[in-house]
C-alpha cells in the first residue's frame, strides 16, 4: 500500500484535532485513501503542553519537549520542507503574518500538499497560493477554512458542480450566533451574551473578529472566490458586526416574525455579485432563523436542485479536525486533482446597499407630534413603499419606532434620512438602525 506521510505545523486547538483522528481513525482512513496515512513531525512552540492536552506521544513532536524558540521552530520547519518522505504540510498556526503567507508558499513550492483552516489567509491571499499550487501540481484543502466542519467547499466544488448557484445565505460564525440566541432567548443584554459566551469558551477574551463579523467576512470571502469566481478582498466586503444590537430590535423582530441572525449573503443577478454580512431580521419561515447556539448553516439556492440547507459545527478541536483530515484523505487518495482550484478573475463585487431588499429601519426621535408624519413622508417621497408602522416605545421623553419597507435599496433609506436630518434636524435623536429582512 502507497505510505503517505502528513506533518502538523502548530498543534494547538485544532492541530491537535488532526493528529488525534489521524492515530485514532489509521486503518479507516488507510482504507478510504488507499494509503497509509502516517502523522509525522509535529511542530509547536510547547510540545508537553499540547501533547498532554490532546492526550499525544511526545514523540511525535519535534524537539525535546521543552518549549522551542522561534529561532527552532523555523528550524524544525525547514528540516520538514526539505524532507522528500513528507508529502502533505497541515498548516494549523494561524494569522496572516508575512511569516505564514511565506510559508504557505513555502511548503507548495517543496512540492508538498497543503492542508490549511486559515480563513484569513486564504481570503487574503488565496489568488497567489492556488497560483502556486497550480504551477507546482500539489493541491490546497481548505475544507476548515469555512465552518469547519459543514462540508461546504466540497459540497460546492463536487456536488452541485452540475448547478448555478444562485444565492448564499448562512450563519457562519458560532460566536455571534451564541451571543444573539442567548439575547433572544433569555432577553439578555448583548454585554451580558458576550459574557456568557465567554464564560463558555465560545468567544474569545478579544471576541473583536467574531462579534464584528470579520471573521465571517473571511469565509464569505472565501466562497465569493469558489462559487462566483471573485478574487474579492475581504476589504471590498460590505461587514457589519452585531455589536449594536439591542433588546427593542429584538422586539420589533418578533413583530415580524422574524429572529436577528449575522448573516453572510452573496447573490448574483444581471448586473454583477452582490455580498455583505450583516445582521438580518430572519423571517421564521427560513430555517436560518431557527439555527441557535455556536451551530452554523449555510443555504445555498441553486438554479437547478433549488435550496439546500448544510447545518453543523463551525468550530472545535475534533470537528475541525475532521474536515482538514478529510482533506488529507482526499489527496492521499487524488494527489493534486482531489481538490480544484477556484479560477477567479479580477471583477469587482457590486454594493450591497445597490440591491433591492425588505428593510426595518429603526428610528429614536423626539415625541412631538408630527414626527411620524415627517418621517414616513420623507420615505414616501423617495419612492419607498411602507408595509408597517410599529407601536412606539419610550425611552424616557424619546419615542422608538419602526418601519418595515418594501423591497427598496439602502441608498433610497439613506436618502430618505439625510432629508429628515436637513429638513428636521433636530427631530432624529441618533441614526436610524437599517436592518435588511431575509426571507
Ligand atoms: N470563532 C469562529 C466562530 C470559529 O465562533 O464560529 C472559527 O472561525
Amino acid at each position: 500500500m502507497k505510505h503517505f506521510k502528513v506533518a502538523v505545523l502548530g498543534c494547538g486547538t485544532v492541530g491537535g484535532g488532526v493528529a488525534r483522528i489521524l492515530l485514532e481513525q489509521k486503518e479507516r482512513l488507510a482504507q478510504r485513501a488507499g494509503a497509509t496515512i502516517e502523522l509525522g513531525p509535529i511542530v509547536d512552540l510547547f510540545p508537553s503542553r499540547s501533547a498532554e492536552r490532546h492526550g499525544l506521544d511526545l514523540s511525535h513532536y519535534c524537539g525535546t519537549g521543552k518549549d522551542l524558540t522561534a529561532e527552532e521552530a523555523t528550524r524544525y520547519i525547514r528540516d520538514i520542507l526539505a524532507d522528500k518522505t513528507i508529502d502533505l504540510v497541515v498548516e494549523t498556526i494561524g494569522g496572516t503574518s508575512p511569516f505564514i503567507v511565506e510559508l504557505a508558499q513555502d511548503i507548495l513550492k517543496h512540492d508538498k500538499h497543503l492542508v490549511t483552516a486559515n480563513k484569513a489567509l486564504l481570503a487574503k491571499h488565496g489568488k497567489s497560493i492556488f497560483n502556486t499550487a497550480t504551477e507546482h501540481r500539489r493541491a490546497v484543502g481548505y475544507e476548515a477554512s469555512v465552518c469547519a466542519a459543514i462540508p461546504i467547499i466540497k459540497g460546492i466544488n463536487e456536488c452541485f458542480t452540475g448547478d448555478e448557484i444562485l444565492s448564499i445565505s448562512g450563519i457562519m460564525n458560532g460566536t455571534s450566533n451564541y451571543i444573539l440566541s442567548q439575547m433572544e432567548a433569555e432577553q439578555r443584554s448583548y454585554q451580558d451574551a458576550l459574557k456568557g459566551a465567554q464564560d463558555k469558551g465560545y468567544a474569545e477574551a478579544d471576541p473583536s473578529l467574531d462579534v464584528n463579523g470579520g471573521d465571517a467576512g473571511h469565509k464569505l470571502t472565501i466562497l465569493l472566490q469558489i462559487v462566483f469566481g471573485l478574487n474579492t478582498g475581504s476589504a471590498d466586503l460590505s461587514v457589519r458586526g452585531i455589536e449594536s444590537i439591542t433588546a427593542d430590535d429584538f422586539e420589533f423582530a418578533n413583530e415580524m416574525d422574524c429572529s436577528i441572525k449575522l448573516i453572510c449573503f452573496a447573490k448574483r443577478d444581471k448586473n454583477g455579485v452582490f455580498a455583505t454580512v450583516r445582521p438580518m431580521m430572519v423571517k421564521r419561515s427560513n430555517q436560518l432563523s431557527r439555527i441557535n447556539g455556536a451551530t452554523n448553516a449555510v443555504q445555498l439556492m441553486n438554479r437547478y436542485a433549488q435550496q439546500s440547507t448544510l447545518i453543523g459545527q463551525g468550530a472545535g478541536s475534533l470537528e475541525t479536525g475532521s474536515a482538514i483530515v478529510s482533506d488529507i484523505v482526499f489527496i492521499a487518495r487524488y494527489g493534486e486533482k482531489a481538490i480544484r482550484n477556484p479560477h477567479m478573475s479580477d471583477n469587482k463585487l457590486r454594493s450591497f446597499d445597490e440591491l433591492v431588499f425588505p428593510y426595518n429601519i429603526t428610528f429614536e426621535t423626539a415625541n412631538i407630534p408630527g414626527i411620524t408624519g415627517i418621517v414616513t413622508t420623507a420615505i414616501g417621497r423617495h419612492q419607498i413603499n411602507i408595509d408597517t408602522v410599529s407601536h412606539n416605545r419610550y425611552h424616557a421623553s424619546n419615542a422608538v419606532f419602526s418601519i418595515v419597507t418594501m423591497p427598496c435599496t439602502h441608498q433610497q433609506i439613506e436618502r430618505a434620512v439625510a432629508e429628515i436630518q436637513g429638513s428636521h434636524p433636530n427631530s432624529l435623536l441618533a441614526d436610524p438602525k437599517i436592518i435588511p429582512i431575509l426571507e
